[in-house]
């Protein structure tokens, strides 16, 4: 028997910290849940504290106070700080990779050349950190090709070239031009590969590991996956063109040696390994790492693993992962995002939002930039405001059951994409 922790902190503040914070709650061992910074709607489910989630001392004194026994860590930027070196110092188990790990998120350059060092499908590419051998190097590849600065840079800094044209200015912009300052320092020329994304999220605890159940996201802020990247606007779980056999050869091909590489590479990583996977014509290729769990991908996984998330992750963290077998649902889940209208470049701030007080067996609301007023009021504070995830057996019903929410859900810059799982809807 294990023992579970009775006191937890989530770091973050937004739909995927809100989804973590729902289903920590649910655990048979009842534990006590904060939140720093959380949200809105966080707040409503666990006390949360005004830290930010970059501020590592602060998180760690408030760990320490709170007397919390376990940390889940949501984004990318308090991982890549040290926060889960500074926790373990401090004696304080937490989930979420060490700052060695969170290279594979903060340093594009670093994770392709582990891709490249351990025969891990991914598409061919050259670091540079100067124009002219960059420039000389576009004109040997096709068109379109991906230009990537090499650090955090919020999901903008990576450009599909559709032109040499716009490759060169790619080049120039972040070379020359310091567009991501020292994140773009580096930059990675990549062959464009084709085919549908799938998102696997793996938790890992050294060389064992376990794969959520599959999912899809929609990264382009229009319709039809038109206009600039985001965050994701909407998800769904499963992913059905993620067949079994497919799985199965994404296991063979990419987790186990990514695992293994990992480890390998002296890292004693424990969290959850998100890999972006490009399914092309040639087989499953490795796009991107990123060293947490997904958001919005988190809001349609976690409802359809029946094992208690808290267990997972605590077997996770202390090492014994080792035989722990996943049950998932046989359920579809649909996310839908609601953002303020100009996300993701500028938008406004302080709008009331309103929410049914009464939703639809299968619907939860789970808030992401969201803040109470002096009045009390819920507004908006962030470019993704809000996600409607809704469970039911077929995923034309999901989406039916969360589009009902959507459309009901009041704010002035209420702005959100109608064809989330079109794709597999499409596919019957
Ligand atoms: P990343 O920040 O690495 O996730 O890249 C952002 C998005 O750019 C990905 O989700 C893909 O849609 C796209 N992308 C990145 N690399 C490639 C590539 N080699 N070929 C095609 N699309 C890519
Ligand atoms: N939804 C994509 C991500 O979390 O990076």
């Amino acid at each position: 028997m294990i023992t579970l922790p009775r006191s937890i902190l989530v770091v973050g503040s937004g739909g995927r910290e809100h989804a973590l914070v729902r289903a920590l709650l649910a655990s048979p061992a009842r534990p006590r849940v904060i939140c720093a910074p959380g949200n809105a709607g966080i707040a409503q489910d666990a006390a949360c504290f005004g830290v930010a989630a970059d501020r590592v001392d602060d998180l760690v004194a408030l760990a320490q106070r709170e007397r919390i026994e376990f940390v889940v860590v949501g984004p990318e930027v308090p991982l890549s700080l040290g926060l889960a070196d500074r926790l373990i110092a401090a004696g304080i188990p937490v989930y979420g990779p060490k700052a060695d790990g969170a290279r594979l998120e903060a340093s594009k350059v670093f994770t392709k050349q582990i891709l490249l060092k351990y025969g891990i499908p991914t598409a061919p590419a050259e670091f540079f950190s100067e124009v002219p051998p960059a420039l000389a190097y576009l004109r040997t590849r096709k068109i379109p090709i991906v230009i990537k600065a090499d650090g955090l840079a919020a999901g903008k800094g990576v450009i599909v070239a559709q032109t040499p044209a716009e490759a060169e200015a790619a080049v120039r912009d972040m070379l020359a031009g310091g567009k991501f300052g020292a994140a773009g320092r580096q930059i990675l020329v990549e062959d464009c590969l084709f085919g549908e994304e799938t998102s696997i999220l793996v938790v890992v605890s050294g060389r064992d590991y376990v794969i959520l159940p599959t999912s899809q996201d929609h990264k382009r802020v229009g319709e039809g996956d038109t206009g600039p990247n985001t965050g994701g606007m909407g998800t769904y779980s499963p992913a059905e063109v993620v067949t079994p056999a497919l799985l199965q050869r994404i296991d063979a091909e990419i987790v186990r040696p990514s695992v293994d590489a990992i480890a390998a590479e002296g890292i004693d990583y424990r969290g959850t390994l998100f890999v972006g996977v490009m399914l092309t014509p040639e087989g499953p290729s490795v796009i991107e790492y990123n060293a947490r769990f997904g958001d919005p991908e988190t809001q349609v996984v976690l409802p359809r693993i029946a094992n208690d998330l808290l267990a997972l992750l605590w077997v996770a963290t202390r090492g014994q992962l080792a035989g722990v077998a996943l049950v998932t649902l046989p359920i579809q889940a649909l996310c839908v995002v609601i953002a303020a209208r100009g996300y993701p470049d500028a938008y406004p701030k302080g709008e009331v939002i309103t929410i049914p007080a009464a939703l639809p067996a299968g619907v939860s609301i789970l808030h992401a930039g969201t803040a109470t007023d002096s009045a009390g009021r819920v507004v908006t504070n962030g470019g993704r405001v809000i996600g409607v995830t809704a469970l039911a057996p077929t995923l034309r019903g999901a989406a039916d059951l969360a589009y009902a929410v959507c459309d009901e859900i009041g704010c002035a810059s209420k702005y959100f994409r109608r064809d989330i799982g079109a794709r597999q809807l499409a596919r019957g």
